[in-house]
């Protein structure tokens, strides 16, 4: 009879009750795949007496995390309680100095710690698997580190918050205002606790930091990421997207470039045709490009309890099987410290959307200052005005202008913005939005 193997869970939150009830429900599947029957064996949580639903009635209940962690009685400890630092923290480096493997779901100890915990595991020679933290239900992990362990991968891209993807999606088919969509998306819990981490690009930030770490065999750098949310996103913007033959959508982008790994996240214009450009509400993607082969698309649940459960049982499971690679899919000492590629040098094309002044000569000095900068137009769309605007050519009031331009740099529009500011024939701060090419 094989030995079963026995499970520490710290964290009965969604994600800790649904890996509790799959692992119940699938148990006789994991012990034929495994080769051994997986038991969860002990759990920690805040409250004991809460109502879950769940039966844990044949569970040690143990009050301390950090002493579930490296109670002989487990072989594994899993690690669903959140946050980058303690208790998370303390049990999951308990637990490598006990022997044990670690699962986790937490994307923000990773994105902080994960090198040094990484580190950790190597020197106890034990697993540590986190799946979970990316994108749900997708192995995007597993994908990096063993599916495409052969390839060259020059960029990865992708939709890594649910909650962003959700707000745009309804702006977009709706035509509803930023605020309403949030509110919606709390409503039905696909928010975090502060929605400022998921909409102002945090969360995916950290999601993309752990990616282009497996990507590109660099350091986990959350720091070196640019990071620009979807709050200032109207829907006016999503209808000239729509009307120029794009959708807009908080990507995550980490792409090697001649000055470094690039990394950034920012509101995008995506090609209508694209596969990511279909992913709508609070769905998933990645995009792999990787040279030889034609770019991979993954697409899935990337929240919720069932969708998250399911990563963090496919990591149990490879513990069970006694299958352990390497958390960032070469050993740390190797992975190198990323060169922070500077935006300002970004090149790409880009949206431009301004309050333009109904005067004569407002279309050429606009035209000369993206000449002076060398940015060269692929299309340049004048609203009409409004219904006071009339007909006089004298008549002088704002109209929305919008641009698109062939590939620039940063730097080059923020020049050219700047000198049409200063020419005093726009309103306001212009709307910039990135567009990435497919
Ligand atoms: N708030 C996150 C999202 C949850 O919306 O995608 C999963 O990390």
């Amino acid at each position: 009879m094989v030995s079963p193997l026995k499970v520490g869970l710290a964290g009965l939150g969604t994600v800790g009750a649904s890996v509790v009830r799959l692992i119940d429900q699938q148990r006789e599947a994991l012990a034929a795949r495994c080769g051994r029957p997986i038991v969860i064996v002990a759990v920690s949580a805040r409250s004991k007496s809460k109502n879950r639903g769940i039966n844990l009635r044949k569970m040690r209940w143990v009050s301390d995390p950090v002493k579930l962690a490296s109670d002989p009685g487990i072989d594994v400890f899993v690690e669903l309680i959140g946050g980058a630092g303690n208790p998370a923290r303390a049990a999951v480096t308990a637990a490598f100095k006990a022997g044990k493997s670690v699962v986790t779901a937490n994307k923000a100890l990773l994105a902080h710690h994960g090198i040094a915990l990484a580190e950790l595991a190597e020197k106890c020679h034990v697993a540590l698997n986190f799946e979970a933290a990316v994108c749900g239900a997708i192995p995007t992990v597993k994908t990096l580190r063993e599916g495409l362990a052969g390839n060259s991968i020059t960029r990865i891209y992708g939709i890594l918050n649910g909650t962003c993807n959700y707000i745009l999606t309804r702006m977009a088919q709706e035509k509803l205002a930023f605020a309403e969509c949030l509110k919606e998306a709390q409503r039905l819990g696909y928010a975090e606790a502060n929605p400022s981490f998921d909409i102002e690009g945090h969360d995916t930030a950290q999601k993309l930091s752990i990616l282009a770490s497996l990507t590109f065999g660099t350091r986990v750098d959350p720091e070196s990421i640019y990071v620009e949310g979807i709050s200032s996103i109207t829907p006016a913007d999503l209808n000239a997207a729509d009307e120029l033959g794009y959708r807009v959508k908080l990507l995550g982008v980490a792409v090697r470039t001649e000055k470094g790994i690039e990394q950034r996240v920012h509101p995008t214009m995506v090609p209508k045709e694209s596969a990511i450009a279909q992913v709508m509400g609070v769905t998933n993607a990645v995009t792999i490009d990787a040279e030889g082969i034609a770019p991979i698309t993954l697409v899935g649940p990337g929240a919720g309890g069932m969708a998250t459960a399911s990563s963090v049982i496919s990591d149990i499971a490879d513990i069970a099987r006694g299958v352990r690679a390497t958390p960032f899919g070469r050993p740390s000492a190797q992975l190198t410290i990323s060169r922070k590629a500077p935006m300002q040098r970004h090149e790409g094309g880009y949206y431009i959307s301004m309050l333009a002044v109904d005067k004569p000569g407002t279309a050429a000095t606009i035209a000369k200052r993206l000449a002076q900068q060398s940015i060269s137009l692929e299309s340049i769309v004048q609203r009409h005005r409004g219904p006071h605007g009339g007909d006089s050519p004298k008549r002088s009031g704002p109209v929305p202008v919008i641009l698109i331009t062939y590939a620039t740099t940063e730097d080059a529009v923020r020049r050219a913005l700047g000198a049409v500011k200063r020419d005093k024939v726009i309103l306001g701060d212009p709307q910039l939005i990135r567009i990435e090419k497919n």
